[in-house]
């Protein structure tokens, strides 16, 4: 079986990916699957990589996506269409993709259009349930709809007025500003104060045109990970996130990827029965509702009084060893290997 494992991508999310897809080879079986190694640099271009790449390279984070690789273009023949290697022009066969692109092209639905175009099956939600799961604002939107939890918000658009009075009356301080499509935190902002809420919106808007700003919810940040597997809808156990709070205002991307103290990861996480019951199931029916497949990790908020308010769902989440997803999914008996497996499987014919 020839796997396409798609990795970096033009997001901020570049990085993230890179030690994803590092992960995800070391732990394929490499006598059942025949791994294509294809990198999308940070401009969009495409290249078909030396198992080299990956293979030389033992620390994750050093790994860097050089333009050292074949130039990969596409053939467009109807469902004869095919991934091409353009120096020799010839055909490259993938029966099965699995793409680690996080953030914007990647995870939000317009890879997952390309590769409908091209018939190549893929893991993780299809084109609607990316792009949903990717806009915050969307999200909350159907969340609201299904009357499922989630914190206040106002969107606000680039071109729009900002009414700050609104914004203080209907939100209060702290405010989260987030810009409505990206990942790993990256251009969130916590607003204390009037001249941190306009400083943080002029960043958010650096990232996306739209932009949401919430209210702050008081609560343990908690994470289940939900996994297709014969057909089923499985819920893992729930893990939660400590932030390093004196050092972060939040769980951050500096909080998560750079500082190494920045979060601890408990897993499971302490809770009664009852509730975890409960988040099982609203992940559940939030993966339903956003129209998911295969995989996802959708990450609420806990407050004293048992409230549960989804704060998003990743349709791709991180997928490093070290990550929530894998992690969960390992404290139920399910390798890091085995998860891959059963990913794939969904997927071939
Ligand atoms: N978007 C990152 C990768 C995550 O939430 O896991
Ligand atoms: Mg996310």
């Amino acid at each position: 079986i020839s796997l396409g494992l798609i990795f970096g991508g033009e997001s901020q999310e570049h990085e993230v990916s890179l030690q994803s897809a590092k992960n995800i080879y070391d732990a394929i079986d490499k006598n059942k699957y025949d791994v294509k190694l294809i990198g999308v640099d940070k401009k969009g271009n495409w290249f078909l990589f030396n198992k080299n790449f990956l293979e030389n390279e033992n620390n994750p984070k050093n790994i860097k996506l050089k333009n050292t690789g074949i130039e990969l273009g596409f053939s467009l023949k109807g469902k004869n269409s095919k991934l091409i290697d353009l120096r020799t022009y010839k055909e490259i066969n993938i029966d099965i993709v699995f793409s680690i692109i996080h953030g914007t092209i990647g995870e939000d639905g317009a890879l997952q259009g390309m590769l409908r175009i091209l018939n190549i099956p893929f893991i993780g939600a299809g084109i609607l349930g990316s792009a949903v799961g990717m806009d915050k604002e969307i999200m909350k939107r159907l969340l609201v709809n299904a009357g499922i939890k989630t914190s206040k918000y106002i969107t606000i658009r680039k071109y729009e007025l900002i009414d700050y009075n609104k914004l203080e009356e209907t939100l209060g301080y702290p405010m989260f500003v987030k810009p409505a499509n990206m990942g790993s935190s990256v251009g969130i902002s916590k607003a204390k104060n009037k001249k941190e809420l306009e400083e943080s919106i002029e960043k958010a808007f650096k990232y996306d045109n739209k932009i949401i700003i919430e209210e702050f919810i008081k609560g343990r940040e908690i994470e289940c990970a939900i996994l297709e597997k014969n057909g089923e809808v499985l819920a893992s156990g729930i893990g939660e996130i400590v932030p390093n709070l004196d050092k972060h205002e939040f769980y951050s991307y500096e909080a998560k990827y750079i500082d190494e103290n920045g979060a601890n990861l408990e897993i499971p996480a302490k809770l009664e029965k009852k509730i975890v019951n409960k988040v099982q199931e609203i992940a559940k029916e939030v993966f339903k509702i956003l129209e998911c497949k295969d995989i996802a990790r959708i990450d609420s908020f806990l407050c004293k009084n048992g409230d549960i308010y989804v704060n998003e769902i990743n349709t791709l989440p991180g997928f490093t060893k070290i990550s929530m997803y894998p992690k969960l999914w390992n404290k139920e008996g399910i390798a890091y290997s085995e998860l891959i497996d059963i990913l794939i499987s969904n997927n071939l014919k």
